[in-house]
């Protein structure tokens, strides 16, 4: 992994962003979906890691996302799964859902939107 690089620049210029329609962007991490919160822009996985639903299409409200197949919900700052009580299996043996795929967002000079690395390939490295 270490050829991978630490930032993408989306080529999608912040200001034009249609809040309303998150979209996904294939970065070299996997396909990230773009979410706007406030002034924030949150860049998480496209696609729920329940069985891969349209994250992207999600339901937003404040910080959390609700994928529009089972329902699961997820904190887009965090990445953690929100709705789900502690399973026996979470609490026994370190499982649960894991955290999603989440990018730090800057908006670059040319006033796009560049995303870091992921934090999870880089502890995987
Ligand atoms: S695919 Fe997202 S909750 Fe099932």
């Amino acid at each position: 992994l270490s050829d991978e690089p630490e930032e993408f620049d989306t080529q999608l210029v912040a200001s034009e962003l249609d809040l309303s329609r998150p979209r996904p962007v294939v970065t070299p991490w996997g396909t990230m979906a773009l979410f706007r919160v406030g002034p924030e822009l949150f860049a998480v996985q496209a696609f729920c890691p329940h069985l891969e639903g349209p994250l992207f299409q999600g339901t937003l409200a404040g910080e959390i996302v609700t994928c529009p197949w089972h329902l699961w919900r997820f904190n887009l700052r965090t990445g953690e799964r929100v709705d789900a009580r502690p399973s026996f299996f979470a609490r026994h043996a370190g499982g649960g859902t894991p955290p999603l795929l989440r990018c730090a967002v800057r908006i670059g000079a040319a006033g796009t939107v560049i995303l870091a690395r992921p934090a999870k390939a880089r502890e995987h490295r």
